[in-house]
């Protein structure tokens, strides 16, 4: 559907295209975030379930943010989770890991994420959708500041 937003509608759907890889794979972040939540042991346990919590938390509102912003261009939110998997530039974590193994992954997952988004930037730049860019700019340093706690875990 043409937004009239003065977008051409070839542009729109390029952004729209790489929005869903974003969405599809916050939601494979936001499931093995839970994942490790549910199932992180040891001497800090409550402080990795509780820092785990936080994560998938914030997850979840951007999640919603660019399923919506899809909305915003005109087009449909994908919704199953074999769509996500399908579209996700990361992978489910199918392992029971330790707690220095989780770490290291989710961090991985964040790098690959931040790389990825950066180039839908560079991208969404050229076709003049300079909301979707900014839009895209806040995630990324969303995902910035969570590898950075990350980091500190990751001896
Ligand atoms: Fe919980």
């Amino acid at each position: 559907m043409d937004t009239k937003l003065g977008i051409p509608q070839k542009d729109m759907k390029t952004n729209v295209k790489n929005l869903t890889v974003v969405l599809a794979s916050e939601m494979v972040l936001y499931v093995k975030t839970r994942k490790f939540h549910w199932n992180v042991a040891g001497n800090s346990f409550m402080e990795m379930h509780k820092l785990f919590e936080g994560q998938y938390n914030e997850l979840e509102l951007i999640i919603d943010e660019v399923a919506e912003r899809i909305g915003k261009l005109g087009d449909k939110a994908i919704g199953t989770m074999k769509e996500f998997n399908d579209h996700s530039v990361l992978k489910e974590c199918t392992k029971y890991e330790e707690k220095d193994a989780m770490v290291k992954e989710l961090l991985e997952d964040y790098r690959t994420l931040i790389n990825k988004i950066r180039d839908f930037i560079k991208e969404t730049e050229e076709t003049d959708d300079f909301g979707t860019a900014d839009f895209l700019t806040a995630i990324i340093q969303k995902h910035e500041e969570q590898a950075w706690i990350l980091r500190r875990y990751n001896n």
